[in-house]
């Protein structure tokens, strides 16, 4: 396999999904910039990593804090081509509470700011940097990975808020891909279904079961590295674009 010589930006990367993305771009030999607010755990990959890998503590719903981390990324000797989203949060609530309340607004707002709004930020100024390099093959310049969820399309009861922020992020892929075709730059969405990561981890063994039992085949909850592994399968496959990739092993969620 190519080595990636060129710099790349993984935004939750101290943490599951993306700290799996953040380990397999830096094994390739990417420079890899990890974007997050978790600053204990950002630091300890970097140092562990070592080499080209640094930390920048980030908010991803900050325009400042990104463009500080963008200046990082580009401050490498090669160019910045890979940018992974992958800092998100979740939430549950119903639009209604069993008591009729209706669901705060607040948490709703946040989730869709952090989820959807922060990888738009991070989308459009990796993108503004990336369009200032010069073309690789195919006028290429570089490429996009965002994170939704497959409860962007089956979301639960509960999980108005979250399947809403995800959702946005599909129906952002591919507006996104036609906006940046005139730069060379593909954008791409990985849609995961369960996924065992600190995200997950807080649920009781129990819970992790019977979730694990719904899944068809492979009869397990996925692993991070099997995100690691289709984000550099969709930055290395140089016509796929504007698409959303479920990474489910066949799970449909059902309503609860
Ligand atoms: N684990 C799953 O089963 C699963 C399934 C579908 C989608 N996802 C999505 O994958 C992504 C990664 O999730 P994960 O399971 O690895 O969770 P995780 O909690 O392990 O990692 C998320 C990371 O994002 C960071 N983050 C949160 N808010 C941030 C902000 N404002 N700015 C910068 N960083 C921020 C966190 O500090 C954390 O390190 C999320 O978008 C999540 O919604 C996860």
């Amino acid at each position: 396999m190519k080595d990636f010589d060129v710099s790349a930006l993984v935004t939750g990367g101290a943490s599951g999904l993306g700290e799996a993305t953040t380990r397999a771009l830096a094994a390739r030999g990417a420079a890899v910039t990890i974007l997050d607010v978790q600053a204990g755990r950002g630091v300890a990959l970097a140092d562990e990593l070592g080499g080209h890998t640094t930390f920048v503590p980030t908010d991803v719903t900050d325009e400042a804090s990104v463009q500080a981390a963008i200046e990082d990324a580009t401050g490498k000797d090669r160019p910045l081509r890979i940018a992974v989203n992958c800092a998100g949060i979740g939430w549950a609530g119903r639009t209604l509470g069993r008591d009729g309340t209706p669901h705060e607004l607040a948490p709703f707002t946040r989730t869709v700011m952090v989820n959807l709004v922060g990888t738009f930020n991070v989308l459009r100024l990796a993108a503004a940097a990336m369009a200032r390099t010069e073309p690789g093959e195919d006028g290429e310049r570089g490429v996009i990975v965002n994170t939704a969820s497959i409860a962007a399309y089956d979301g639960q009861i509960g999980q108005i808020a979250y399947a809403a922020s995800k959702g946005g992020i599909v129906g952002m892929t591919l507006p996104a891909a036609r906006d940046l075709a005139a730069v060379g730059v593909r954008v791409c969405t990985i849609a995961p279904g369960l996924v065992d990561t600190p995200l997950l981890a807080g649920l009781p063994e129990e819970a992790r079961t019977s979730l694990a039992a719904g899944i068809p085949f492979p009869r397990r909850l996925g692993r991070p590295d099997d995100y690691a592994q289709l984000a550099l399968a969709i930055i290395e496959q140089g016509y796929l674009n504007g698409e959303v990739v479920r990474m489910d092993a066949a799970l449909r969620m059902a309503p609860r």
